[in-house]
């Protein structure tokens, strides 16, 4: 038996994603604080309006609908999805699932699937990208829970998800929070894509002194060859578009100062806890954050010099090769992330159809994806992307470009700290001597910590002691 389907949570997603379920043949029940945004679905949804029955309590919701159901949450992540479950777990009876659709921190995912569980109820933790055109047409969607709660649901989902070539973007990951997990670095990874393409922005438009209408038309070019992507090509559509009052690009209207939600942020603390780097994705955040002192900058270009302009001169196709490498890198350390959970949590992910899954429907997608399946497919030493056949090759031959671009705008004093750090952690991950035999001497000199060492057994210590006398 199929599921009824319930929504919680009218805004600008669900009301797309109660579009997409109801044109998928399915009733759907409508529960949202403000009733008002459900009257203005329906009365906007044309033929799909009998699908969608409004409710008034989430008590109203689920009398109306038979079991089992499939309530879907897409509500803001943190109280609100906790206020939703609480409100449910004692109107839902053994075989319904509750489907949180939102931006969880996946530990939130894991400890409420366990409570959830506990009381007889299904629970999934679904990523879910692709803005409101996504939820519409076809989102690219990341599920964790339990296979036999999933294994119902999967009809539904496969049938509303993104298709390429056929195939649904939407795959079960593995349990509890490894869906929202996945799903955390797809934003990790899509808030690094962002900053290098206003880092390149940046560029053209402090070190050159082009307008946006000058910039616009090399996003699109790319968005033709081997750096086509979603962002690549709204990026071309931003940098072209005109304020309808003022008559200026609208870009040069909108306030420089970068909002987020804790995706980005929360995939560094996980890569951290890890033990591992996400240097590119740090320095996205990083860069958000300082935006947001737009008051604090102001002051500081008055007594440090703001920024240099039209100093300088980018080679395009410079600027294409680097934008090339540090994505790449970029994806490689969101993937060295996935891998580094996948071990803790012992999730054993599959990164070739993670990549799939993201190749139509969310955010990141791009034409890169397809080769970074096929990668995966193959062994990679570590889940160390950079290393394939494929990859370690077109990385090489880009990273001059990349070391020039990043040389140059340094040297004029412009900000690249997401192309820079790309640089940087490529230049580590491939140095097979490094300069931690430092680290473990001063540790070792103050702390008395101990060092291995090249040539013998054992735990050592350096002849420090003599020094000090
Ligand atoms: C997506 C997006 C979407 C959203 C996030 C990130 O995959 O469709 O990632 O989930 O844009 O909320 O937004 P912030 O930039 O506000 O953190």
């Amino acid at each position: 038996t199929t599921a009824s389907m319930g929504l919680i949570g009218v805004g600008t997603m669900g009301s797309a994603l109660a579009l997409n379920i109801a044109e998928n043949g399915h009733d759907i029940a409508l529960y949202n604080l403000d009733p008002s945004t459900i009257d203005a679905l329906i009365e906007n949804a044309g033929e799909l309006a009998p699908r969608l029955t409004k409710t008034e309590s989430v008590e109203e919701l689920v009398k109306a609908m038979p079991s089992p159901r499939a309530i879907i949450l897409l509500v803001p992540a943190g109280a609100p999805v906790e206020a939703s479950i609480n409100a449910l777990i004692p109107l839902l009876e053994s075989g319904d699932t509750i489907i949180d659709g939102g931006n969880s921190d996946f530990r939130e995912t894991q400890e409420r699937t366990k409570r959830v569980e506990a009381a007889g109820i299904n629970y999934l933790g679904v990523g879910v990208s692709g803005g409101a055109e996504g939820a519409r047409h076809g989102p690219s969607m990341m599920v964790g829970g339990s296979p036999s709660a999933w294994e119902p649901i999967r009809p539904v989902l496969e049938a509303i998800s993104a298709k390429h070539n056929g195939e649904p973007c939407v795959a079960h990951f593995g349990p509890d929070g490894a869906g929202h997990f996945v799903k955390t670095v797809h934003n990790g990874i899509e808030y690094a894509d962002m900053q290098l393409i206003a880092e390149i922005y940046g560029l053209l438009r402090d070190g050159e002194g082009r307008k946006p209408s000058e910039i616009a038309p090399m996003f699109a070019r790319w968005n033709e060859g081997i750096l086509k992507s979603y962002l690549t090509e709204i990026s071309a559509k931003v940098l072209e578009a005109v304020d309808p009052d003022t008559g200026q690009p609208v870009v040069d209207v909108i306030v420089d100062k970068a909002g987020q939600k804790g995706t980005g942020r929360w995939t560094v603390i996980e890569a951290i806890r890890m033990g591992q780097s996400a240097s590119i994705i740090e320095a996205a955040v990083g860069a958000r954050v300082m935006s947001s002192e737009r008051e604090t900058r102001a002051v500081a270009a008055g007594i440090l010099g703001d920024g240099p302009n039209n100093s300088v001169t980018f080679d395009e196709d410079d600027l294409e090769a680097a934008f090339l490498a540090a994505r790449i890198l970029s994806y490689a350390q969101g993937f060295r992330i996935l891998k580094a959970a996948s071990d803790e949590f012992e999730w054993d992910l599959d990164y070739a159809k993670i990549a799939e899954v993201w190749r139509e429907g969310c955010i990141i997608r791009s034409a890169l994806l397809d080769d970074i399946a096929t990668a995966f497919r193959g062994n990679l030493p570590d889940g160390r992307l950079i290393l394939s056949d494929h990859f370690a090759p077109l990385l090489l031959s880009k990273m001059d470009q990349l070391r020039k671009v990043v040389s140059q705008a340094v040297l004029a004093g412009l900000p690249v700290a997401a192309l820079s750090s790309a640089i940087s952690w490529f230049d580590e991950v491939r140095q097979s001597r490094g300069t931690a035999d430092m680290i473990q001497g001063q540790r070792d000199f103050f702390g008395a910590h101990s060092f291995l060492r090249l040539d013998k057994e054992g735990s050592h210590h350096g002849p420090w002691h003599a020094d000090r006398g």
